[in-house]
């Protein structure tokens, strides 16, 4: 019997793409299990899907956490005697404004308490669907196993490397793109910049409403994601450095049983 790959899943809201990940699990269409859910929102409705799944849940509140940071309203909460802001500013480049006034200390106090969580289950892959938080350096570097072995997978509404960022469809949309989409891809320390693992392309029919444009490339997500999930739990995901030095995905050929 093949091994079960263990999946941490974390969401920020509706969770349309957990439960496509679920139901792929549980029909047997890939070869993983959810094996908890997280979120920094109690009210995201992922977490609701996950409990009727019985599948353990978990909240982290990034509110709580900067709260205790900044005011230190719990006597000792600090940033992890590990995190080096420099380290961290330097590994994100020009993203790094994107760490806020306190070089994201405040942050990785809410992350600390999410790899606990996380690591309590024994994952081998996180997948990130509609998980609406920046992840730092720090989180990353002790979630992957090594720069050449990543282990978070994330959704984008978007074609990258076009329209990164929060409203991907809105802004394809807005752009007048013909051709239009969504990528999986492993978590790098810029925004939606890590390696491609798998793109769906649709095209955009003159006579189309934003609305059914966002409807036809959120189900064309749930195709996706468990598909480029499946590709991680077969070991058929690498990194490979392109001609140009940039980390590219290479996707072996499916094992032949002989
Ligand atoms: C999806 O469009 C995903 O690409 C983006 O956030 C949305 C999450 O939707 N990152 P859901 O919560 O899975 O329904």
């Amino acid at each position: 019997m093949v091994q079960k790959t263990r999946l941490g899943v974390l969401v920020s809201g509706s969770g349309s793409n957990l439960q496509a990940i679920m139901d792929a699990c549980h029909e047997g269409k890939i070869d993983a299990e959810v094996v908890v859910v997280g979120s920094d929102n109690p009210k995201a409705y992922g977490l609701e899907r996950a409990a009727k799944a019985g599948i353990p849940t978990f909240t982290v509140s990034y509110s709580d956490a900067k709260h205790r940071f900044v005011l230190g309203d719990v006597k000792g909460v600090e940033a992890p005697a590990d995190y080096d802001v420099e380290d961290v500013k330097r590994k994100m480049g020009k993203h790094a404004e994107r760490l806020g006034i306190y070089g994201g200390r405040e942050r990785a106090v809410a992350e600390a308490e999410l790899l606990q969580k996380l690591d309590s289950h024994r994952i081998d892959l996180l997948v990130l669907a509609g998980f609406m938080r920046l992840l730092t350096p720090w989180f990353i570097d002790r979630m992957n196993r090594g720069p050449l072995d990543p282990r978070i997978e994330n959704i984008h509404p978007a074609l990258l490397p076009s329209f990164p960022g929060t409203n991907g469809y809105e802004d394809t949309w807005n752009y007048g793109c013909k051709v239009y989409g969504s990528t999986v891809h492993f978590v790098d320390y810029g925004e939606d910049t890590g390696p491609i693992i798998g793109q769906t392309a649709l095209v955009r029919r003159p006579d189309m409403t934003l609305e059914q444009f966002k409807k036809e490339g959120l189900a064309a997500e749930w195709e996706l994601f468990p598909a480029c999930i499946q590709l991680f739990a077969e070991g058929r995901l690498s990194l490979e450095t392109s001609p140009n030095g940039r980390k590219v995905v290479k996707i072996a050929d499916r094992a032949v049983a002989v």
